[in-house]
């Protein structure tokens, strides 16, 4: 018996809605929308946290503009407010070096790294997921109560044969699917929409390739403007958010 499995739930008890951001497939937006939606509901005057659950790939401190904050010791640690979001990372302790972990060292990782954090009184906890399935995926959807999951997919077959994976085992496990968000599209397409229909999921809508966003990676301010986070936010606020 882990004693940290007991502190984990407990420590998250009081947060209104933990939504996880996951694919299965890698590369389709699950971080950059991870982190906007934490960016968008802390603007939005809802106190949120962001879990970046990645831990071989780390990327929502890029995208959140984070510099030189370490979280604070306090019975337990408290993660740094950055742009108005509390921002729990592995990258605090590793910054940019490389972290080979295997199995049960991820499983480790996973436990400590909730079992110690502090989210006080946030309202809203977003987690992004890393690609795959591997460890850590499976001990967030075993051991965190109450989540719900936001899948992303870019309109491709081979994007949405992963995802599918993704969905069987969440539906087998009776895990909520928020819906489906169709990211990146750079033509008219209906697959995404139609394997939602199809799976009885939510089609939550889609969010066109933004070649802008690259350059505002960073720069908040900026791409707080930018047509990518503008079509997130009208998508999330008719479906999941305010
Ligand atoms: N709508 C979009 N328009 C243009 N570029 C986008 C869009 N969505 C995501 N990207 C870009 O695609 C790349 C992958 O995005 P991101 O890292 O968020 O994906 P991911 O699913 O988290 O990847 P991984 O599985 O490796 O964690 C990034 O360079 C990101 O800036
Ligand atoms: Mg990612």
């Amino acid at each position: 018996m882990d004693p940290r499995l007991s502190i984990i739930n407990e420590r998250l008890k009081n947060i209104e809605r933990i939504i996880a951001v996951g694919s299965g497939k890698g590369g389709v937006g699950k971080s950059i929308i991870s982190t906007t939606l934490a960016l968008l509901l802390s603007k939005n005057n809802k106190l949120t946290g962001l879990f970046d659950l990645d831990f071989q790939g780390p990327t929502c401190h890029l995208i959140l503009g984070a510099k030189d904050e370490f979280p604070t010791e306090e019975k337990g640690i408290k993660p740094p407010q950055i742009n108005s979001v509390y921002f729990m990372s592995i990258y605090y302790f590793t910054r940019d070096n490389p972290l080979p972990l295997r199995g049960w060292e991820v499983t480790n990782l996973f436990r400590e790294l909730l079992a110690i954090t502090r989210w006080d009184n946030i309202e809203y906890l977003i987690i992004d997921m890393p690609p795959g399935v591997g460890d850590e995926v499976l001990e967030l959807l075993k051991l965190i109560n109450k989540k719900e999951i936001l899948i992303v997919t870019t309109p491709s077959i081979l994007s949405l044969n992963t995802v599918d994976k993704l969905v069987k085992l969440l539906k087998n496990l009776n895990i909520p699917i928020i819906g489906i968000l169709e990211n990146m599209r750079v033509q008219p397409s209906d697959i995404v929409k139609k394997y939602a229909l199809e799976n009885k999921i939510n089609y939550l809508g889609y969010i066109p390739f933004d070649y802008s966003i690259e350059k505002y990676i960073g720069e908040i301010n900026l791409f707080m403007k930018t047509k990518f986070v503008l079509n997130l936010e009208k998508i999330l606020h008719e479906k999941i958010l305010f």
